[in-house]
């Protein structure tokens, strides 16, 4: 059981929802034009004006890179207007997850964020992670990075009471993942294969109307320690290993203090005790919907949860524009 912090109690849980509308109404200005940079760098500056209004002692610790090439939200950038006073919170973000996808108009751009008390989320590097997740209501243990695919479908399919050509996979449609989506293919199983934005995949697991039973395959490791954040609100499974292509991310890894680089993390490892996570929709997708503006108004889709409580809230904000 998750125990509620008292930290997290004096930051509101909806000014967090203030936060990723603020980065999402930015972005969703940019929907379309072809430019991921713009996008990215309009949700990023939202983001931390809006991030920078609260009243918290905030460290960024998964941001939008080291300082030398992220100016803003770096990791380890301090954020929130009581910098020494207020409550220490640590911060992953992800101002737009789904550059290209804003850049293209696709589905499942999302503003995201998740807070926990200091020293409770990994420290992810920017490297890749290799992922498997499923939704709630499995018997612990269903999912292993160290079986195989088969194994792990197999499995799944087992504790749902289906056959393995009855379970649908969720995969990033990458190169790198042929030998991944042959796999399944060849036990019968359905590969929903995405463009991008494995954050909204993840959670997709835990969302039966998505018909997404598992996500697996290699993807972002922030976004996989944010993904987390979400299924310690809602319940589901997750395990996670970081992949190194090159000594610099080896060393960068061992800077952030992780020491066994080969290790299994599960969802408990990677987001530890209370956490609050907070998305809004840039574009229409399984999660949310995007923004929408109709004349003077616009409309953004939030939602707001907290692993304490496990309170899931729907929020559908109203904004004037100008
Ligand atoms: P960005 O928003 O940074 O473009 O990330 C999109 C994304 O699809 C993530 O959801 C995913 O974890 C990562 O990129 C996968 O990386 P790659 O595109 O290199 O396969």
């Amino acid at each position: 059981m998750t125990t509620a912090s008292d930290v997290l109690d004096r930051v509101l849980v909806l000014e967090m929802v203030r936060v990723t509308e603020a980065a999402a109404i930015a972005a969703s200005t940019l929907v379309g034009r072809g430019d991921e940079k713009a996008a990215d760098a309009a949700a990023v500056e939202a983001m931390r004006l809006a991030l920078n209004s609260l009243y918290m002692d905030g460290t960024v610790v998964i941001g939008e890179g080291e300082r030398d090439e992220a100016p803003m939200l770096f990791i380890g950038e301090k954020v929130g207007s009581a910098p020494g006073k207020g409550p220490k919170i640590d911060i992953a973000l992800d101002p737009l997850e789904g550059t290209t996808i804003t850049a293209k108009a696709g589905p499942n751009a999302l503003a995201v964020l998740a807070i926990s008390e200091e020293g409770n989320l990994l420290n992810a590097p920017d490297v890749y992670m290799d992922k498997i997740a499923v939704g709630p209501g499995y018997p612990e243990g269903v999912i292993d990075l160290d079986k195989s695919p088969t194994e792990n479908v197999n499995a799944i399919a087992a504790a749902k009471g289906v056959k393995p050509s009855e379970i649908i996979a969720c995969v990033l449609d990458r190169p790198r993942h042929e030998a991944l989506i042959a796999e399944l293919r060849a036990i019968g199983c359905g590969v929903m294969l995405i463009g991008d934005g494995d954050v909204a995949g993840v959670i997709a697991t835990t969302n039966p109307d998505t018909t997404i039973d598992v996500y697996m395959g290699s993807g972002g490791a922030p976004e996989g320690v944010l993904a987390c954040a979400a299924l310690r609100c809602v319940g589901g499974q997750f395990k996670g290993r970081l992949l190194f292509r090159n000594d610099d991310e080896r060393g960068r890894a061992r800077k952030w203090g992780i020491t066994d680089l080969d290790k299994q993390y599960d969802l408990s490892e990677l987001v530890k005790g209370d956490a609050i996570f907070a998305a809004t929709g840039v574009t229409d997708g399984s999660l949310l919907a995007g923004v929408k503006r109709r004349g003077d108004r616009m409309t953004t889709n939030s939602v707001v949860m907290r692993a304490s409580s496990g309170t899931v809230r729907w929020v559908k904000g109203e904004h004037r524009i100008g």
